[in-house]
């Protein structure tokens, strides 16, 4: 075998044994270096007479070319090795169970959501839901608000810019525009809850910024202040899960209502903690009232024909007080380990039937 070839058959094994890229670089480095084997065959040419160069040229050109080729599929070869091998390091059974601490848990506030659509669903009510943006006509106008009221000022509600006739849309206060949505596109009778999100500019302890409100409707002939109290108390006696609840409806005013009252829960909150249905003190769960003839006439109905009672309650603020939570602002903090302590089972769904928590 001649000098060329016995030195190709040692490279050209040397490269395929190289079992990774960095291997093979060294092997390359040898042959092809700058002071490599074949680079220095190269550089000899230069020192040959005319005919040896004309003989040895094209032998050492076809040399370097196949150890090029050599090292070239060699190094694609191992590229695509160590791809196989990094993915197969990555790999994850999408099949295994989640590890058991990473559990999701249901929020106390849609806990809660779920526990009053419960108990009014028992009572014949439907879910009615309404948007988030609403304009002045929903939120406040069609709701008999005095062109001058103080809950139409900037510093309660959050505006969009004016559009081009001027009018500026915003994010509902409350969720009492689904009233008006529901008495507009519905025939009574009407028996309708609405939870929802609403918003208001302010931030402590008891206040965020975006807060969860459950709106209640009935519209019907022959509506009075009786069916309003025995709906509420039924429903205040079904939430807290005691028989004895004490109820006490103090007057109030909304400019949708007429009459319009608060209600308060008896409790006991000495030791800090709350014990509904005993105790000195009280708690404002809800406003409610008789729905004002002004927003019934608004919403195209003869007032004389239709009456009904309407209500509304801070969903957070009850999910804090029946479950205990010390600050709302850590109800939207997004914070996993408060998550993992407040949240509910997935699995146990508020029903009249099965519980509600
Ligand atoms: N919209 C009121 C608020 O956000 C709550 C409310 C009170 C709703 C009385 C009603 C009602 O429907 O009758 O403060």
């Amino acid at each position: 075998m001649s000098d060329l070839a016995t030195l190709e058959a040692e490279i050209v094994s040397a490269v395929e044994a190289s079992a990774d890229l960095a291997g093979l670089d060294a092997v390359r480095v040898t042959a092809l270096g700058k002071s490599g084997s074949i680079s220095a065959l190269l550089k000899g040419l230069g020192a040959m007479g005319p005919d040896e160069r004309r003989e040895q040229g094209p032998l050492i050109n076809g040399l370097r070319d196949r150890v090029q080729a050599a090292l070239a599929e060699r190094k694609t070869a191992l590229e695509a090795a160590a791809l196989d091998a990094q993915l197969a390091a990555e790999r994850l059974d999408l099949t295994l169970p989640a590890p058991p601490r990473r559990r999701g848990s249901v929020h106390p506030t849609m806990q809660v959501m779920d526990e009053m659509t419960a108990i009014f669903a028992e009572m014949g009510f439907a879910v009615a839901d309404g948007p988030d943006i609403e304009d002045d006509f929903h939120n406040f106008t069609a709701l008999n608000f005095p062109p001058k009221h103080p809950a139409r000022e900037t510093h309660d509600t959050f505006f969009f810019s004016p559009n081009e006739a001027g009018e500026r849309m915003l994010l509902r206060t409350h969720t009492s525009p689904v009233q008006i949505r529901t008495m507009v596109s519905q025939t009574p009778p009407i028996r309708i809850i609405a939870p929802g999100r609403t918003y208001r500019k302010d931030s402590d302890q008891t206040h965020t910024p975006m807060f969860h409100q459950v709106e209640g409707l009935v519209i019907d002939r022959n509506i009075h202040m009786g069916h309003l109290k025995w709906t509420l108390e039924t429903f205040v006696g079904r939430f807290f899960e005691t028989s004895d609840v004490v109820t006490r409806f103090r007057p109030h005013h909304f400019p949708f209502t007429e009459p319009s009252a608060e209600l308060d829960v008896q409790c006991d909150r000495t030791g800090g903690e709350l014990k509904v249905g005993q105790g000195s003190s009280w708690l404002e769960v809800l406003g409610c009232g008789m729905v004002h003839p002004n927003v019934i006439k608004n919403c195209g109905l003869d007032p004389d024909e239709w009456q009904g009672f309407a209500f509304g309650m801070g969903v957070d603020r009850l999910a804090m007080l029946k479950y205990g939570v010390p600050d709302l602002r850590d109800m939207f903090a997004s914070d996993v380990r408060w998550l993992a302590h407040y949240g509910f089972s997935p699995f146990a769904a508020p029903s009249a039937a099965g519980g509600l928590s």
